[in-house]
């Protein structure tokens, strides 16, 4: 945890264009600035940085934000990492609560080893050119496969000399540790000797996302039966096997742009496909992609596209476990490489546009590509058909619905199509795979805690046109919203000694005409049930709710910033609480903006009524009724604002 005082003091040097403009290109017009948006293609600058009010704001795509914000969003920093890239920055030391000794010991190893990785990765680079072995062996294998001189330097490809210790008489004569040499795989101790662990071998490094060595792939160049191709970097504190893919630092931002991302096999994939200018490509090593690489995409984008070699095992090692990748809410796509060729070869054979076109033409959905090979294998074995039928059932209800609900739809179609069977059976089928998976969920509740709060973006408050203020209120379902969002949030938290949130709004809400949308009171009638048969209900238990309408709409309600306060605020002139430690402010003012709505409604009724003929008694009526009515308002209008002004 880094402590309040670190934090106060890096917030206090911030200077936005400084962070902001270390990334874009930035021009002064006025007194802000301006520039091309890093978040989406154009070729006029829309991207304003206002340095007075610490944010910015794409006109082209409407992203905006302040300056963390903008780490997290363009760096896929997290809040603690943004935080500490601001530190070293503004060379703020970190102050950081509860480091244990242990804790401190190994953030000094990990530091050691990126020191030793990144000197290491000099020395290779400097030997592959300016060495008369490392020219004549290196770089002329480099060359003849067709790598220019200029991605063997983006990449920082290497050389390791065939002598037994060259690099570790180099790394002692600079005072690097033994043991540290060991541990980062660049050495190994033979018959107590310290020996080079990668000779004869041409050296890729592996970046992590900030652009740091952390560990090495060392190519075999002249043939050797019993030496394997590769000798990788041992696991250690930096090299964490199944969180890297090799490449993602250079890719990072093509995939962002992209929003795709390719993922090939091997190093040489990976440097060919960039040299042709195809830079949203990454590499697994070969093996089955793990969750956290899953994750590691899915920070950069939705859309994984698979490219492999066609006739390899390695296709049947990368589909394993590829399940996963639904879960998280990931589209996968699989292009299979034809003519035994893998992508660096096919790439330089029919060049960039053409490997691009095919990549385009042939992408095939993994989920329908998985079925299409189980029916192959099964062939006219109604059991096996049968158990097909079971599995992709299966593999479709793990598509993650929060992310995408009619992707389940069209898969249940294609599928019943597929395997010419009806789809109302495959439906239910799917159901029941996901009721199962609910129950489960359930159960596992209870355990659950709500994770952190997060951080809004600091909208730019815009000037809301000049509509009547009520008619905001009467025309969308905003208040309603809010209300449940509210629920879903802050439902679990005290609302006093004897209560919480939840059912303080339950109480509050007895009344059903309140709510104009039936699918709104639908979530809090769910909630409500749930919450009474004791379970603690979040919002997770909805994204995976059974009922796709009541999944989306909580989806959407999460999605719903700030804007409707905004815009509250300024038609009534009123401050709009903080989030976190004036829940209970939010939840007063959500209900009394709903409850104000109905009285608003029932004036306008009224005054309606009003205009029509009557008799002088029954106008007296509608003229009490007007003004108890307008009473009600102003209590309620006065109230709101007490409540938050507080
Ligand atoms: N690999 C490995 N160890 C091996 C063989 C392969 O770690 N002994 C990993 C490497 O990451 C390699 C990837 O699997 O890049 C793909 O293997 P392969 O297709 O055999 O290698 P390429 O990268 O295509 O190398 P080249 O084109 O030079 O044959
Ligand atoms: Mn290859």
């Amino acid at each position: 945890m880094i402590t309040q005082q670190t934090i106060q003091q890096i917030l206090s040097r911030i200077d936005i264009i400084d962070v902001v403009g270390s990334f874009v290109k930035l021009k002064k017009r006025g007194t802000n600035y301006l520039g091309l948006c890093p978040f989406h293609n154009e070729k006029t600058p829309s991207f304003t940085v206002s340095p007075n009010k610490e944010i910015y704001k794409c006109f082209g795509c409407g992203k905006s934000g302040n300056t963390i914000s903008f780490l997290m969003e363009h760096e896929k920093y997290s809040y603690v990492e943004a935080l500490k890239w601001l530190a070293n920055r503004y060379n703020v030391e970190v102050e950081e609560t509860e480091v244990s000794a242990e804790v401190r010991a190994q953030q000094q190893l990990a530091d050691s080893l990126y020191i030793l990785n990144g000197f290491a990765q000099k020395y290779f680079s400097t030997v592959l050119f300016e060495s008369t072995e490392g020219q004549d062996i290196g770089l002329s294998y480099l060359k003849e496969r067709g790598f220019n001189e200029e991605i063997i330097r983006k990449f920082q490809i290497g050389y390791c000399k065939e002598e037994r210790n060259a690099f570790v008489t180099v790394a002692l004569n600079n005072q690097f540790n033994k043991d540290y040499l060991v541990k980062s795989g660049l050495a190994a101790l033979r018959n107590e000797e310290l020996v080079d662990n990668y000779r004869g071998r041409i050296i890729f490094p592996v970046h992590n996302t900030t652009g740091k060595v952390i560990g090495f792939g060392a190519r075999i160049i002249k043939k050797n039966d019993r030496a394997p191709k590769y000798i990788n970097t041992p696991e250690n504190e930096i090299y964490v096997k199944s969180k890297i893919l090799y490449g993602m630092y250079f890719a990072r931002q093509v995939i962002d742009k992209y929003n795709e991302c390719l993922l090939v096999e091997g190093y040489t994939d990976v440097v060919s496909l960039h040299q042709a200018g195809i830079e949203n490509v990454v590499a697994s090593g070969g093996t089955s992609l793990t969750t956290d690489q899953l994750r590691l995409v899915k920070k950069y984008t939705n859309n994984l596209t698979i490219v492999y070699d066609g006739d390899k095992a390695g296709v049947k090692a990368a589909l394993r476990g590829l399940d996963m990748a639904l879960e998280e809410g990931l589209n996968v796509k699989l292009v299979l490489i034809p003519d035994n060729e893998d992508p660096d070869s096919y790439v330089n054979k029919v060049g960039a546009q053409a490997f691009r076109d095919f990549v385009a033409e042939n992408k095939k959905d993994f989920i329908i590509f998985q079925l299409e090979v189980a029916m192959q294998d099964a062939g006219n074995d109604s059991q096996k058909k049968a158990a097909v039928v079971n599995q992709i059932a299966e593999t479709i209800s793990k598509v993650n619905k929060a992310e995408d609900f009619t992707r389940q739809q069209d898969y249940i179609r294609q599928s019943a199509q597929l395997l010419k069977i009806e789809e109302e059976g495959l439906n239910a089928l799917v159901n029941k795979f996901i009721r199962e998976k609910v129950t489960k969920l359930e159960n596992k509740m209870a355990a659950a805690e709500p994770g952190p709060p997060e951080i809004p973006p600091y909208e730019e408050s815009h000037p809301v046109d000049t509509d009547e203020g009520f008619q905001l209120l009467l025309k969308d379902e905003l208040q309603e919203r809010a209300v449940v969002r509210s629920l879903i949030e802050f439902g679990l938290k005290p609302w006093d000694d004897h209560k919480k949130v939840a059912e303080h709004i339950f109480e509050e809400l007895v009344d059903d005409d309140l709510f104009d949308n039936q699918q709104l009171l639908e979530v809090i009638k769910t909630y409500k049930l749930w919450y009474d048969a004791g379970l603690e209900p979040t919002a997770k238990n909805f994204f995976y709710h059974e009922d796709q309408q009541m999944s989306a709409i909580v989806v959407s309600l999460l999605e719903f910033g700030y804007e409707v306060s905004e815009k509250w605020k300024q038609k009534f002139r009123l401050p709009v609480p903080g989030r976190d430690d004036t829940y209970r402010e939010e939840v007063i003012s959500t209900l009394g903006y709903l409850k104000l709505r109905k009285i608003k409604r029932l004036i306008e009724q009224n005054q309606k009524d009003l205009g029509l003929p009557h008799s002088i008694e029954d106008q007296m009526v509608l003229l009490q009724t007007h003004q108890a009515l307008k009473q009600m308002e102003k209590d309620l209008l006065k109230d709101l604002g007490t409540v938050i002004v507080r």
